[in-house]
Formats: structure tokens, C-alpha cells, sequence
């Protein structure tokens, strides 16, 4: 059995890794204090998550875990392009660097370990530091930026990871330690695979005027104001695009830069108008105006109001947020958690996917 701990465990990406990268996995403790986020993790994991400061943790008690892997995903906003960038100085980040400060004095270390953090986190003091204390530890690491896109899903959701194995073991390919790598670990020589259209993630029926766009839209009930005007710089994409958007936390909240909207009768059109063309189910082109040049422009009828009204344009519901995340069929949400609750949690989750790709990798000693 491997006995493991999830540090900042919301609703269990990190556990589905776990269990999906080695058969004989045990997560003996999680721990997050969002008690929303608790409770779906029991209801998925059946193990109820320590609701405690992860920074106020002491090394002996982590030391009564006997655990032979740490993995862990800290809050993010100290590193995001959105927030301030303040890093290790962002009162978020010190819970982090103060459980690294405990591997030292730990008399069973973890013989692995992986964090999860935003593109970003690699140039932010707090990774220098999370670097150096695993040199000083023995600990080997490699670090890599990986989306899942590069394993074939059709999701661009990059984030960084690093990986540590206490020294002598070894890493497959040694020529990545120490070293911040593009891409997945042992990609190979024949290049990603085909990616899926996204028509593979989507339920087949679902309850359409739940998760329509436009008449949120009219109706002004979206957060902020001039929501309408965002529409040129929402990523709209059909069933059989192969590639969305992020969806952040605040999904279905704000338009802008927060996943993508699905247009569920349209097809991509091919050629010019790139990726901000489409077909209706009416055979009509419809063009985002604040997209295309002025000489263009001229030549087209449709504003975006009117493909507003055209497209079928809908959410992706949190299930189909999900099925992008590659969670499990069985992943579920307790019946109280609302629907706004649901995108957050998801939104602060991971591709277990690329998590178990990467766990894969790290528990390969070689042997
Ligand atoms: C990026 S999310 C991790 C999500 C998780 N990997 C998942 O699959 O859902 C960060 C989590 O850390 C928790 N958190 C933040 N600061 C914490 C602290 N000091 N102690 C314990 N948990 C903390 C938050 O409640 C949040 O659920």
C-alpha cells in the first residue's frame, strides 16, 4: 500500500490521480478549509478532509502519517496574471512555505511529492524556494509545464508541476532534473495524439434554458456591467472544436476570460473567418464583428446581436466541465451544492488526466 497525503485537496482532483496512477494508493489524510469543498470530497471520497490551516500543521504529526507521497495544489492567486503577483509575499502562499519549511525535520520524508500550480509559479520566488529546500532535502525534481491538450483533450487548461523523488531514486529520464520542461515527460518522437472534438465531452440531452446564454445576456443578470459587449471576446466554440477554453471559477458569473461558451448547432467554418466563424443550424455565417477587419466588416449583415439570437448558444454544464477535467463517471455533486458553487469548485480543479500522466511518470523509478 502506498500510503499518501493531499494537501489542499478540494473536491479530490488530486485523489483521482492518485488512485488512477497506482492501484495500491491510500490517501490516509486530506486537508482543506473550505467546508463546501470538504463535503464534496466526502461525498465522492468517503473520507472527510481535515478542515485545518495546512501552514499550522506540525512536523509531528505529519511525521504519524508514515506517508510515502505528498501531493499538493496551494492556492494559486498569489501567481495568477489576474492577481498582483506578489507571490511569496501574498498572505496565500505562506501555509505552503511554511509545510515545506517542516520537511526538514521529518524523520519518514515522502519519497515523492507534487505540486500543482499556475503558469507563472515557475518564475515567482516561491518556486526558487520550493526548489532549493528539495535540493536541500535530497530530493530530485523535474518540473513541466503540460496541458491537457497535449494528451489528446480537447481543453487548454496549461499548468505547471513539479515533480521530487528522494535521492537514489531515479527518475526514467534523468536528463530532465532540475529543468522546467514544455510538454508531458517522455512525450515520444510521434507528437501528441489526435485530439477528440469536443462533442465527445458533451451530454447528449440536457436542459437547454438552464444553461442558455442570451437571454442571461438580455435579461442583464450577468455579473458586471456591459455584459453584451464582451461577446466579441468570449471563445465560442462548436461540438466539433477541438479545443475550449479554461474554465475558471467564476464561470457562468462573468463572460470574459472565463471559459468558453458552447454554440451546440453550429459547425466551425472553414477557411478565412478562422476560429470566429460559424454555420448556424440554418446554413447562415455569422461573424463576430470585433474580430474581423473594417473592410471586412462591410461585407458582412450580421451583428453580434443578431448571432446572439441565431446560435444556439449555451454553458457547458458542470458535468460537461467535468468530463473536460476527466473525472470519473462517478464524480457527483451533493444535491445542495448550487450550480454557481459547482462551476467555482471545479474552476480551482485539475486535469486528472495530466495529473495521473505525470504520477505515472514520477512513481517509474527505473528499476
Ligand atoms: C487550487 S485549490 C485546490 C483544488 C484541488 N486540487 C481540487 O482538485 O479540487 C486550493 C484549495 O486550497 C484550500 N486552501 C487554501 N489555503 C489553505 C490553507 N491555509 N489550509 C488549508 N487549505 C487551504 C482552498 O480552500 C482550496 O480548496
Amino acid at each position: 500500500m502506498m500510503r499518501c497525503l493531499e494537501f489542499y485537496s478540494g473536491i479530490g482532483g488530486l485523489h483521482y490521480s492518485l488512485v488512477g496512477a497506482r492501484k495500491d494508493a491510500v490517501v490516509v489524510a486530506a486537508f482543506d478549509v473550505n467546508p463546501l469543498a470538504n463535503a464534496v470530497y466526502e461525498y465522492n471520497h468517503g473520507l472527510r478532509p481535515i478542515p485545518k490551516d495546512i501552514g499550522s500543521l506540525s512536523a509531528r504529526a505529519l511525521d504519524a502519517y508514515r506517508a510515502d507521497t505528498w501531493v499538493l495544489s496551494p492556492p494559486c492567486q498569489p501567481y495568477t496574471r489576474q492577481g498582483h503577483q506578489r507571490g511569496s509575499e501574498d498572505p496565500r502562499a505562506e501555509s505552503f512555505i511554511k509545510l515545506l519549511e517542516k520537511l526538514e525535520g521529518l524523520d519518514h520524508k515522502p519519497k515523492y511529492l507534487l505540486v500543482e500550480n499556475v503558469v507563472g509559479f515557475e518564475e515567482s520566488a516561491t518556486r526558487s524556494h520550493l526548489a532549493e529546500t528539495m535540493r536541500r532535502n535530497g530530493y530530485i525534481t523535474q518540473e513541466f509545464l503540460v496541458s491537457p491538450l497535449e494528451l489528446g483533450i480537447p481543453y487548454s487548461r496549461a499548468r505547471y508541476f513539479c515533480l521530487a523523488k528522494l535521492s537514489p531514486a531515479r527518475f526514467p529520464d534523468p536528463s530532465g532534473d532540475f529543468r522546467v520542461a514544455t510538454g508531458p515527460p517522455l512525450a515520444g518522437d510521434a507528437g501528441p495524439p489526435t485530439r477528440a472534438p469536443l462533442r465527445d465531452y458533451l451530454l447528449p440531452e440536457l436542459d437547454y434554458a438552464s444553461y442558455d446564454v442570451s437571454s442571461q445576456v438580455w435579461s442583464g443578470c450577468l455579473a458586471g456591467s456591459g455584459a453584451r459587449r464582451y461577446l466579441g471576446a468570449v471563445d465560442i466554440v462548436s461540438p466539433l472544436s477541438r479545443r475550449c477554453c479554461c474554465f475558471t471559477k467564476s464561470y457562468s458569473r462573468y463572460l470574459k476570460g472565463t471559459g468558453s461558451l458552447i454554440a451546440a448547432n453550429a459547425v466551425p467554418l472553414e477557411g478565412g473567418a478562422g476560429s470566429r466563424g460559424f454555420v448556424d443550424d440554418r446554413g447562415l455565417v455569422h461573424i463576430h464583428l470585433s474580430k474581423v477587419s473594417p473592410e471586412d466588416r462591410e461585407n458582412l449583415e450580421k451583428t453580434d446581436d443578431e448571432i446572439l439570437d441565431r446560435l444556439v448558444l449555451r454553458y457547458f454544464t458542470p458535468r460537461e466541465v467535468a468530463n473536460l477535467h476527466s473525472f470519473p463517471q462517478s464524480f457527483g455533486f451533493p444535491d445542495q451544492v448550487t450550480k454557481k458553487q459547482r462551476y467555482s469548485l471545479l474552476g480551482n480543479s485539475l486535469s486528472v488526466a495530466v495529473v495521473t500522466h505525470l504520477l505515472e511518470y514520477l512513481f517509474d523509478d527505473g528499476a
